[in-house]
């Protein structure tokens, strides 16, 4: 294989994790000229479910450096019609140099897909993980901070694929802590809790979760949200919101921490997870981290294909 894939954070060397974000901080600070290390190649941007943000950065970051995008949307590819992952994968591997993937399939099928292709895989979000989301926040909290060093991050709402992305890539590098405050039920799978547990062990910091934030000390320095329903997923029990409406970020809430800045992924659902005057306030960096979604992609595909 040329290049490298990216499925999980957990794959990342800290060392590797931490030039991902630096290289990100560099590319969200000033977009270089003439740099073009994805020249002659030619990148796969497979979408099956909803994306503004990271179909966006992906694309526009393999075209910023220097290379050539093929789109498929949620229906193009024989997959649909029953030809199969493997014999996908060999085609692609004949004819592309990366595949950028968002699709609700387990994280063993990317794997699966990056063997049998020879070409590097990106995980634009799978089921488990949404671990580019993951880089570009822990770079979006560097850059804005300064540091990471005794950073205490908070997350409000469901433990889904990007919550697992920050826990893992919060863990991975050296100072931060976070507290995920999570409706009952709708936490973090215990497997990736504990991965990111045993990540910190030992360090002085802590990765925890709890399942009322009243449970949350008052140390904050990030109030981290997301939409309640993660893209491509729905809930089987019908009075779901009851669970997550103490989780909602409002002013009172913020109040709590009145040094904190607040973090959304997006997109947001305004009234429903978090509070416009929060979301559109003055202690909110959302517009910004979304901003750095290009900046992180393009350290990404640099990283994956750019020798
Ligand atoms: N945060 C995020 O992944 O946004 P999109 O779903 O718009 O890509």
């Amino acid at each position: 294989m040329s290049g490298r894939s990216l499925i999980s954070i957990a794959d990342l060397t800290t060392a590797e994790l931490e030039h991902l974000v630096a290289r990100s901080g560099e590319y969200f600070t000033a977009q270089p000229v003439d740099h073009r290390p994805l020249r002659d190649k030619v990148v796969g941007v497979l979408f099956t479910v909803t994306s503004t943000r990271t179909r966006t950065a992906f694309s526009s970051g393999v075209a910023r450096l220097g290379g050539t995008v093929v789109a498929y949307g949620p229906r193009d590819l024989q997959l649909v019609t029953g030809e199969t992952l493997d014999d996908t994968a060999r085609v692609f591997g004949g004819m592309l140099d990366a595949l950028v993937v968002r699709d609700p399939v387990p994280m063993a099928d990317l794997r699966r897909f990056a063997d049998v292709s020879g070409i590097p895989v990106i995980n634009a979000m799978v089921r488990e993980e949404h671990p580019t989301q993951g880089v570009s926040d822990v770079a979006m909290l560097r850059t804005h901070f300064g540091r990471l060093d005794g950073l205490h991050v908070g997350y409000f709402g469901e433990g889904n694929n990007s919550a697992t992305a920050l826990a893992l890539g919060l863990a991975k590098v050296p100072g931060p802590s976070l507290s995920l405050a999570t409706p009952s039920g709708y936490g973090l799978d215990p497997a990736y809790l504990a991965e990111a547990r045993q990540l910190v062990a030992g360090s002085g910091r802590q990765v925890r979760e709890v399942h009322d934030v009243n449970d949350l000390g008052d140390d904050l320095d990030v109030v981290y949200t997301t939409q309640w329903c993660t893209t491509g997923t729905t809930k089987p029990d019908p009075d779901w919101r009851r669970h997550f409406e103490p989780f909602a970020v409002t002013e009172d809430l913020m109040s709590r921490w009145p040094g904190a800045v607040f973090m959304h992924d997006l997109p947001a659902h305004r009234g429903e997870e978090v509070a416009a005057t929060v979301l559109d306030g003055p202690r909110s960096i959302a517009w910004a981290q979304a901003r750095m979604k290009l900046a992180s992609a393009m350290a990404v595909l640099e990283w994956c294909l750019g020798g």
